[in-house]
């Protein structure tokens, strides 16, 4: 029998109206547009209302996926919900998602790899198609990094935005789909990325909230450096190991955590901007967002055709980082 493919068949993508520009942030902390803009490439984000959810954007994406690619949520079968910043710890936001689009054949969880959560969420997903349990997976990131932002905090408020963005996943038809993927964790890097309270270790009380507990906390310089060397390395040992040259490349989809560390990364697989997939600008670093928010707009803005190579590849908070090969499908 031969092996079946998974396949990347539709793409959904949801941002909020909300944005918040350099400008409005030189407002509130010590800092600038030029500042920001050149340590980051970020010129603006978009941030949902205080009472909405995740959900709310992922909700949207997946209607918007359903809608557009006519498919049927009572034909999905498994979601799978990448996330740091779930409505509540349970019940998972994967169930309430699947209420609210009327997905009432699926069954599905809640995944948390921070920014790399789309990637392990893909590479998880494809596992259900490849070894034929499913014919239709739905794999959402979403991220309200808002949430758990402290807008006193000019190291870490410039740097989050909101977004949620999803594709559906089914058998390939034809040569392309989901090639390979290669995965790493490292819990060493731990201590340089994380979010203290509201788990069992820091269950909330007034003292966790008094002491920010509750925000992202970022040593940047670390994270930074193991970011550029984990993003590049991977992706050129997913190149490699498939034999794969830049010239075979029609698009780097990298984590959009610092315009720095994508251009290295670029530059470490040899391909040139104009093959780099880039949306930090507009939408700074939505964690779990970033890569399917890409996919989707490339997608829909015709500048992914059927067959074209794609790399994807990411860094985050764990660590956790790897990359996806992708023959593109739609
Ligand atoms: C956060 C980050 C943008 C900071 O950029 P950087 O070039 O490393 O800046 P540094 O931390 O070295 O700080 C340089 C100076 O700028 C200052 N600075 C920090 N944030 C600032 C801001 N928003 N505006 C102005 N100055 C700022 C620092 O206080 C420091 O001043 P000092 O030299 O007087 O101490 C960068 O480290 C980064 O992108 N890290 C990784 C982020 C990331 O990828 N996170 C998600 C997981 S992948």
């Amino acid at each position: 029998m031969s092996k079946i493919r998974a396949a990347i068949t539709a793409v959904g993508g949801f941002v909020p109206e909300r944005v918040l520009s350099n400008k409005d942030i030189e407002k509130m902390v010590e800092t600038s547009d030029a500042w920001i803009k050149s340590r980051t490439g970020i010129s603006e984000r978009r941030l949902l209302e205080p009472g909405q959810p995740t959900s709310f954007m992922a909700i949207r994406a997946a209607q918007d996926m359903l809608k557009n690619h006519n498919v049927s949520p009572e034909d999905i079968e498994l979601i799978i919900f990448s996330t740091v910043t779930p409505d509540m710890l349970f019940p998972s936001t994967a169930c309430i998602v699947q209420d609210a689009i009327g997905a009432t054949n699926a069954w599905g969880y809640d995944l948390i790899a921070a920014c790399s959560g789309f990637v392990f969420a893909l590479t998880t997903g494809v596992q259900f198609i490849e070894s034929g349990k499913h014919k239709k997976v739905l794999v959402i990131g979403a991220d309200k990094m808002s949430s758990i932002t402290d807008y006193s905090d000019r190291n870490n408020c410039i740097l989050f935005g909101d977004g949620a963005a999803c594709v559906l996943l089914e058998p390939s038809q034809d040569e392309n789909g989901v090639m390979d993927s290669i995965l790493h964790i490292d819990g060493k890097g731990g201590k340089y990325l994380y979010m203290l309270g509201g788990g069992s270790l820091n269950p909330p009380t007034h003292e966790t909230v008094d002491k920010k507990m509750h925000y992202i906390f970022q040593d940047g310089q670390p994270v930074f450096k193991a970011a550029t060397k984990g993003m590049a390395d991977v992706s050129a040992e997913i190149m490699e190991k498939n034999g794969l040259t830049a010239d075979d490349i029609k698009y780097l989809v990298p984590h959009q955590a610092n315009m720095r560390i994508i251009t290295a990364t670029a530059s470490r697989m040899g391909v040139g901007m104009e093959k780099v997939m880039v949306n930090i600008h507009k939408y700074g670093n939505t964690t779990t967002a970033t890569i399917p928010l890409c996919l989707y707009e490339y997608c829909k803005e015709g500048k992914i055709q059927k067959g074209d190579n794609l790399i994807i590849s990411s860094f985050g908070a764990g660590y956790t980082w790897g990359a996806i090969w992708v023959k593109w499908s739609i």
